[in-house]
This record gives C-alpha cells, structure tokens and sequence, in this order.
C-alpha cells in the first residue's frame, strides 16, 4: 500500500483511476480545483470503492496548496506521499489555441511547479498523463513511441514540453521513477453508470457529442470529413475504455515502485482503430437509439488516422486493453442515460 497524490483526480480518467487505487488498498490524497470537474464525482469514487480519500482543493500553481499536500504550511495533510499521478491539465485544443499563455501556463508552469514540490519534500516517482496529440499527423500507424514528436497545437507543444521537462529532470540526477504515458482516445465510463465524461459547454470531442445526442441534449452529430482516406471516408481512432486505460495507471505506478529508478515512456491503445460511422453504428446497437448525423467539411488539425502500436506497454506492464467496442457504447451509455445533464443533474 501506498500514500499516493492524484492530482486531477475528480476528472474523467482521474476519477475512474481513484476507484482502482482505492480498491487496490492504497491511501489517496486527491488534489484539485473543480475548473473541469465535479466534487460529486470524488463522492461517488468513495461510495463505489466503499472506501474514503482525503481531498485537498487547490490550483497547482499556487505554492500554498501544494504545500499543503507535501507537508508545510498550517493546514499540511502530513506529506509522506510515496507517489504522484499527474492527471491536472487543460485538454481543449480550440482553447490552446486561443489562450497559449494559459497552456503553457497550467501544464507545463503546474508540471514544473509540481515536481519542485516533490523534489523538496523527496518524493520521485511519478506517473504522467501524456498524448498521443505529440505525434501531430504521424508518419506511420499504428504509431510506436518511438515516432516522431511533431504537435501540431498549443495543447500538444505544452503536452511535448512537459514530457521534456520529465526527461531533463530525470537525466538531472539519479532516483527519479517516471512514466509519460501517452493516451489515445480514452472514452466509455465505469459500468457501474455511476462515473463518466462530464465536458463542461459543447463537447470538443466526438465520443461525449455522441451520447449526448443519443440522450437528446443535442439534435445532431456532425461528422467532420467523410473523404479522408480510410474505408469509409471518415477518420479513424484508437478508442480506449476509460477502465483499460486506469488499469494501465495501476500497471505503471507498480512498475515504477517496484523497479529500479526510470523513465519509462508507454503509448496506452488498444491498436485497433475505428471510424467515425463504426463508432456511430456500435454506439446505435448498444443504446438501441438512433444517432442523426450530418457528414460536413473536415475540421482543421485533424488527421486521418491515429491508431498505437500498443506492444511496449504489453512487454513492459503486461497490460493490454481487454475492453470492446461495444463495451465502450455499453458502459457509456449506461452513464449518459442515467446522468442525461452530467453530474450537475
Ligand atoms: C482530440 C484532440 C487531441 C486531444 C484529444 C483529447 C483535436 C484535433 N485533437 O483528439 O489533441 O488529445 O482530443 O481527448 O482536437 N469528430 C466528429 N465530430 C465531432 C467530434 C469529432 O466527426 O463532433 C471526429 C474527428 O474528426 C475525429 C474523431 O471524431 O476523426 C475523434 O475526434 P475527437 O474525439 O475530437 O478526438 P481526436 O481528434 O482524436
């Protein structure tokens, strides 16, 4: 067991990572500010685990907040932290590319102001939420981590940074345990249909778009592109469940606890990709509801597609998603249906 920091943790893959954790025995100390997310989410992580966490809110770039995590200062939860996993960040690419200053600001100001703080009170290992968004339009799929980084946005320059800083600290001075782990389409909810996406305004992405069309927040998808050059014209993904992909956290953290000091580098996909109109048609079977869409131009930045070479993750964790296509629609729609206006319902 371990004392472990989860910053981001009422977020979608924070929130869903929690429940694991907490399962697997270890103590949680769940850092953040609710700008993306929902209190009510951390109280449903207690009562699906039937266990408590400690909750410290808080902007990571203001030094009294963290200082209460890590020990100083008069509210102090004690330190000891054993471990960190970095979920906080900003994750809209229309919004990086409107507001820079506040990306680089948040994940790579938050990263490095993080990592100072666990350097003074000599906590080391730490798992960090990275983007398969670094390999821009990628060269090859499915794509290994050994591709080229080439972001094409503020949001991925400020992912590719962080991820840097993470590599010159580690070369910096031995001891460091650190996993970047680079997430592909991360989508689906816990079966439970007690925890799942909850975007704040217009979803930007098209999992949450579609569930909620399906639920009739929303009259129609569109679907962006339908000449890209895949079998159906539309693009194509590598959707993971939000499970899988909290069980790859759970994989790594052990890993880095258990190994000796260092940075470890890890796409997490299922190496499978699906189009758009697959995506539509699964979810359709799933819901047994019907999802109008309209096929429009392509929307800028996209590509046409980007699938993981996901066997690095295998060797090293022994992890591999064991979760469908039609468990994603399943379990998503299990919590959509039952949370139509997310957790604010
Ligand atoms: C997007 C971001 C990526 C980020 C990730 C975070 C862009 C260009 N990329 O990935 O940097 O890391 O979210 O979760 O924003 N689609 C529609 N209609 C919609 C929405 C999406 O057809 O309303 C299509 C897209 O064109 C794409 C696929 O659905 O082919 C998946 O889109 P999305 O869910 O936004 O994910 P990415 O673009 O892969």
């Amino acid at each position: 067991m371990a004392k472990l920091l989860i910053t981001g943790g009422a977020g979608f893959i924070g929130s869903h990572t929690c429940v694991l954790l907490l399962e697997a025995g270890h103590q949680l100390v769940v850092f953040d500010d609710f700008r993306n997310s929902s209190p009510e989410a951390l109280k449903r992580v207690e009562e699906l685990s039937g266990r408590r966490l400690e909750l410290v809110a808080g902007d990571l770039r203001d030094p009294g907040s963290l200082g209460r995590v890590f020990g100083s200062g008069p509210y102090a939860s004690g330190g000891g932290i054993d471990a960190v996993i970095h979920f906080a960040g900003l994750k809209a690419v229309g919004e990086s590319v409107a507001q820079p200053l506040l990306y680089w600001d948040v994940n790579v100001g938050g990263t490095r102001l993080l990592l100072e703080a666990m350097a003074a009170a000599g906590c080391r290992t730490l798992v960090f939420s990275s983007s398969a968004t670094l390999y821009g339009y990628p060269a090859q799929v499915p794509i290994p981590e050994t591709a080229p980084i080439q972001p094409i946005n503020p949001y991925g320059h400020s992912k590719a940074a962080a991820e840097q800083l993470l590599a010159d600290l580690a070369a910096s001075e031995p001891g460091w345990r650190i996993a970047r782990l680079r997430y592909f389409n991360p989508v689906g909810a816990h079966p439970s249909g007690r925890l799942g996406e909850d975007p704040q305004g217009l979803p930007n992405n098209l999992f949450p778009f579609l569930t909620q069309v399906a639920v009739g927040r929303r009259s129609e998808l569109q679907v962006f592109g339908s000449d890209w050059p895949t079998p159906d014209g539309t693009g194509v993904r590598d959707y993971i469940h939000v499970m899988d992909l909290a069980e790859g956290h759970r994989a790594a953290l052990e890993l880095l606890l258990a190994e000796e000091p260092q940075l470890l580098t890890l796409n997490l996909g299922s190496g499978q990709g699906h189009s758009v109109l697959e995506l539509v048609k699964a979810f359709e079977l799933a819901s047994a509801k019907a999802v109008p869409y309209r096929l429009v131009g392509r929307r800028p930045g996209d590509a046409a597609i980007t699938v993981a070479d996901p066997s690095l993750a295998l060797e090293r964790l022994g992890w591999r998603t064991q979760r469908s296509l039609a468990d994603i629609c399943r379990d998503g729609w299990a919590w959509q249906a039952a949370n139509p206006q997310g957790y604010r319902g």
